[in-house]
Parts: structure tokens; sequence; C-alpha cells
């Protein structure tokens, strides 16, 4: 019997290939170190998980509760929209959904009708086309130029918008390539975004996490009603709560309806207990976050230091998020061990040297590969060792 046609469409989350490998080979008890994580390698507050205990005891947490989420959650969820991002909204603008990336999925389905389509500046976080696919859309892919630091201008969005052009996605401080755009570029952005009236979909899933100068403003600031702006944030990253599942979209009443009834039928409201703790992280402020970001900048300085000496592999100064996009372009190109691309590349560095790292396929760019510092500073600096002789062991 045949399944949907989609089977043909939609992709498998590409960052799991090189990870399910690297499990593999750590399960054969091989020295694996991991570039790959998406994910702080800290653990979640104390304070969240004590608050977590006690919400469990809690009888009324063990029910059905608002599809868009608790009350409560979304009454923080603003103050904090309000603080961080400069959006005046209130608990009425807020959908909480399972992570960022259900918030992305469900606000796609919100916008988009068949056919409609959605701009894409690449490098890209390996979701947002199948999540534009799956919600009926089109992704239309722009990709900057290295030199000018993946930073899309408005004349590429002039040359691929058309008529059906419906959404952009934006991403800053972005995954996968670190980069956060200023906030004269931003504007310019979301100047033309706001004339040509399309939608801006803004993943601000790592506003907190940028080290030299300022996190991009949100579009939601230029756009007090949100008439074209949606706003996609979480906990994952800012608190390391990947595994708690809390995410969710800020948009207008006419999205948030929607969204509503989308949700209600897919999967009603996130967990209760996850709710608390999503909570109990805004409630106690960024402290944390500021003391990750400490390692996260230490490990950044190094690796960009360590990785600019490694013969013909070099990375800019990405800002933000905890990843470094590396141009590993001069080892693809068949003249090195019969390596053709980055895939085949971050192959052989898994095989031969155990370091995992993603290739650029996955975020729409070959010949470079992502590399997350979100790991400790002995792997990260043992792992870079192995890079720098694994090139040596190339150029013979
Ligand atoms: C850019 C970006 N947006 C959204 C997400 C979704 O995060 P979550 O679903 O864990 O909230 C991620 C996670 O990797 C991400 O990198």
């Amino acid at each position: 019997m045949d399944i949907s046609k989609l089977d043909n469409k939609i992709n498998p989350s590409g960052t799991m290939a090189i990870s399910n490998k690297a499990r593999e080979l750590k399960k054969e008890g091989k020295p694996v170190i991991g570039f790959g994580a998406g994910e702080p390698d800290f653990a979640s507050p104390d304070y969240v998980v004590d608050e977590v205990k006690i919400a469990a005891d809690d009888p009324k947490n063990h029910k059905y509760s608002p599809v868009a989420g608790l009350e409560s959650l979304r009454k923080e969820i603003s103050r904090t929209t309000f603080e961080y991002s400069g959006v005046d909204i209130t608990e009425n603008h807020v959908v909480v959904s399972n992570g960022g990336k259900q918030a992305i999925v469900t606000a796609l389905m919100s916008i988009l009708d068949s056919g409609d389509e959605v701009i894409i500046p690449a490098p890209y976080w390996t979701t947002y086309p199948e999540a534009v696919k799956l919600a009926g859309g089109e992704p239309v892919f722009i990709k900057p130029d290295k030199k000018d630091n993946f930073k899309i201008s408005v004349s590429d969005l002039e040359k691929a918008k058309n008529s059906k052009t419906k959404l952009l996605v934006w991403c800053s401080p972005s995954n996968p390539t670190g980069v956060v755009y200023s906030k004269e570029e931003s504007e310019e952005i979301y100047n033309w975004v706001f004339e040509n009236d399309i939608w801006i979909l803004s993943d601000e899933l790592y506003e907190h996490l940028v080290y030299e100068g300022k996190t991009s403003p949100s579009p939601g600031q230029y756009d007090k009603e949100l008439k074209n702006t949606i706003i996609i944030n979480g906990v994952s990253k800012a608190y390391a709560m990947t595994g708690w599942r809390v995410g969710w979209l800020v948009a207008n009443s006419n999205v948030i309806g929607l969204a509503k009834k989308i949700q209600s039928q897919i999967s009603s409201n996130v967990s209760n207990i996850s709710q608390i703790a999503a909570e109990t992280a805004l409630k106690n402020g960024l402290d944390v976050t500021e003391e990750m970001k400490i390692s996260f900048n230490r490990r950044r300085l190094y690796a960009i230091e360590k990785i600019n000496e490694i013969n013909n592999i070099s990375v800019g100064n990405p800002t933000g998020a905890f990843y470094l996009f590396v141009d590993v372009s001069h080892y693809c190109n068949g003249n090195y061990e019969g390596i053709n691309s980055s895939i085949d590349f971050c192959n052989w560095l898994l095989d031969k040297y155990f370091i995992a790292f993603v290739p650029g396929e996955v975020f729409g760019a070959p010949g470079y590969m992502r590399l997350s510092y979100a790991l400790s500073d002995d792997e990260l600096s043992e792992g870079l060792e192995r890079l720098n002789k694994a090139v040596e062991e190339l150029n013979g």
C-alpha cells in the first residue's frame, strides 16, 4: 500500500545522521568527541528541578490545561518578551508549544497556503525548509557569501521575491553560522519586509547568547501591532532546558486563533510540569545564562584561534549562539583521500579521528562544517588537536 508522497518531500533531521554514527562508535568503545550538539552542555538550573518536584505532587497538574499554555507562563512570557525584546504584548499573544520546533511548524501552518513561497537565507537551520514543506509551502533559498559573513542584503531579497512570496525566515543570532546582524542591518531587512507586506518569522531562540556587541533587535519592536511579525522563542538554549520541550510563538490575534485551533487538534497543552519548569526559569532571570556565556565565550575564542591556525581551514568571528561554521572546501575537491564533499570530509574525520562535525550540506552550504562549542574545554582542545592532526595527514 502507498504511503503519502510527503515521504519523498521531507528529509529527516539532518544533524541526526552523524550523531547516530557517533553514538554507534561510542558504543563500540571508540573515544568519540562530538562537536555536533545543538544544546548547552550544562544541567538545567537546580531551582527549576526543585520546583518541578513540588509541581509533580499537585493533582491539578495531572489534568488537561488550556491549549495555548498556562496563563501564568504566558504572562511571564509577555513580561520577558517586553523586557528582553522590547515587544509589548499580553498573554493573549502567546501560544506555548512543544519546543520552538513545534511553534515554528504551527506558525507556518497558520500563515501558508499551498504553493506559497518562503524565503530562507542559507546556511539555514536544518528544520526550516522541512517545516515549510510540512505546512504546504515552497522554500526559496538565498545564498549570501562567506565574504559578507553569510549576511543577506535587500538586493538578495529583491531577487528572490515574486508574487507568491509570503514569508521570510529570520534567525539572528544564527544557527548554524553564529552570525549576529547589527541593529542597522536588521532594520534594513525589516523595512523591506514591511514595505513589501510579507510575513517575517523571527526565530529568537539564541537572543541571549551574544558575546560581543548587542543582540539583533526583534522585528516586533518596529511592528507594534504584529501585523507582519511572528516571534519564536523558548527555554531550550538560554536556560539549558532542551529536554523539557517548551517553546512558544508570539503573534497577532488572527494567527494566535488559528495556531490554537491547529495545536488543539495536534497536541493540546504542553506537559504542565514542563510549563512550570519554563515559568520558573523565566522568573529567575538570566544569571544562569550569563554564567554559561562565560564558558561559551572562552571556548569560542579558543576554537576560532585554533581553527585559523590549521592549514587551509578557516572561520570568521561569529559573535552569537554556540556554533562556528568552518570553511573546509579546500579538502572537498577530490584531491585528498578521495574526499569529494563536506559529507565525505566529516565522515572521514569521524571514522579515522573520532571527531564528529555536522557537514554543511545539512544547512544548505556544502564545503563547510558546523562546530558546536557546547562541550567541555578539555574535549574542545583534544578535538581540535585531532582536527589539526587529521589535516596534517591529508597534507602528507
Ligand atoms: C535556530 C533554532 N530554532 C529553534 C530551535 C528549536 O529548539 P527547541 O525545539 O528545542 O525549542 C533550535 C534548536 O536547535 C534552533 O537551533
